[in-house]
């Protein structure tokens, strides 16, 4: 079960109209209720408000009933369960990860995760504005959030390998708690506990599994993240990215078609990894003049392969 909360400051127009239509557009889109719970809180919420006559006018021109949704407190039970918590500003963002530090990773405005890189991640306020303010806000929000379900359906998808060393092992078992809290499977290729172990034997199996298309994608941990890319890249199909921001991770995936993410847990902190997961799990390759690069890299392995004896 996947849980996306949307978040802003009252519940009572942006977040709520985001639930009702994002709720929609995952029915629409041939999700099942036990696949996925959308739900919204307000920061300031005042509990029980209905939302605003507006927000319900917007929604029934769309065929949807917002007259009896109350507005609800955002709690730490609320932003524990969820999976991904999808925010209208950067404002209401850094306000919840004040409150809720441990949730990072899984917060993200709604705009930048649907459209990383964004020039412009919020979503005005339309309170006090006219009815076809609302409107506006409700169709910008109809079209986030079908794009929004396309990406979730992907990342639920995946196939994930995941493997480390010793000095990878903790960072590779938060970031398995991660992916268990957003309902996204994995196969674990070890190591299985901190005992000293050679980093190779673990980053081969993963990359095997990925070039051979068992799994789709890999994440590799070991104390600095060097070893186990250096070893995953031998795998001919492996491109594996070292990645210790958010900003290498989606540019690997857009612009390098990295299969392979790794990271050191000497060098990053758990929270950082799990934004890095993130992004690097919802971001894809581009193709265009990328497409072209990535061709070249593998004629480079082709001609390798076909030199040997
Ligand atoms: C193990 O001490 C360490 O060398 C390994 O985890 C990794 O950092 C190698 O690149």
């Amino acid at each position: 079960m996947f849980k996306i909360l949307f978040v802003c400051t009252g519940n009572t127009c942006r977040s709520s109209l985001a639930a009702v239509i994002a709720a929609q557009a995952a029915a629409r889109q041939g999700f099942s209720p036990e696949d996925i719970q959308i739900y919204s809180a307000g920061l300031a919420a005042v509990e029980g408000m209905p939302a605003t006559p507006e927000a319900i006018q917007a929604a029934r021109e769309m065929g949807l009933d917002l007259s009896n949704h109350r507005a609800a407190g955002l709690t730490g039970e609320m932003v524990k369960e969820a999976g991904l918590i999808l925010t209208m500003t950067r404002g209401h963002k850094e306000a919840l990860l004040k409150l809720y530090p441990e949730a990072q990773g899984k917060v993200f405005t709604l705009k930048e995760y649907v459209n990383p890189g964004s020039a412009d991640p919020d979503i005005a306020d339309p309170i006090g504005r006219p009815l076809e303010v609302y409107r506006r806000t409700a169709r910008e929000l109809e079209e986030l959030t079908s794009k929004l379900l396309e990406k979730v359906r992907k990342v639920m998808h995946l196939r994930l390998a995941l493997g480390s060393d010793h000095g990878g092992f903790k960072l590779k078992e938060e970031i398995k708690k991660f992916l268990e809290e957003q309902g996204i499977p994995y196969r674990d290729f070890g190591t299985f506990n901190a005992e000293a172990v050679d980093y190779p034997d673990f980053a081969r199996p993963v990359a095997e599994a990925v070039a051979r298309g068992e799994c789709d994608r890999g994440i590799l941990c070991c104390g600095t993240g060097i070893g186990v890319a250096i070893a995953a890249n031998k795998v001919p199909g492996i491109r594996a990215a070292l990645c210790h921001d958010t900003f290498s991770a989606r540019a690997a995936r857009e612009h390098n078609d990295a299969n392979i993410l790794t990271m050191g847990e000497r060098v990053i902190g758990p929270g950082l990894a799990r934004e890095i997961v993130a992004t690097w799990l919802a971001s894809e390759f581009a193709g265009g003049r990328h497409a072209r690069r990535v061709e070249k890299i593998k004629a480079i392995e082709e001609a390798y392969n076909r030199a040997r004896p």
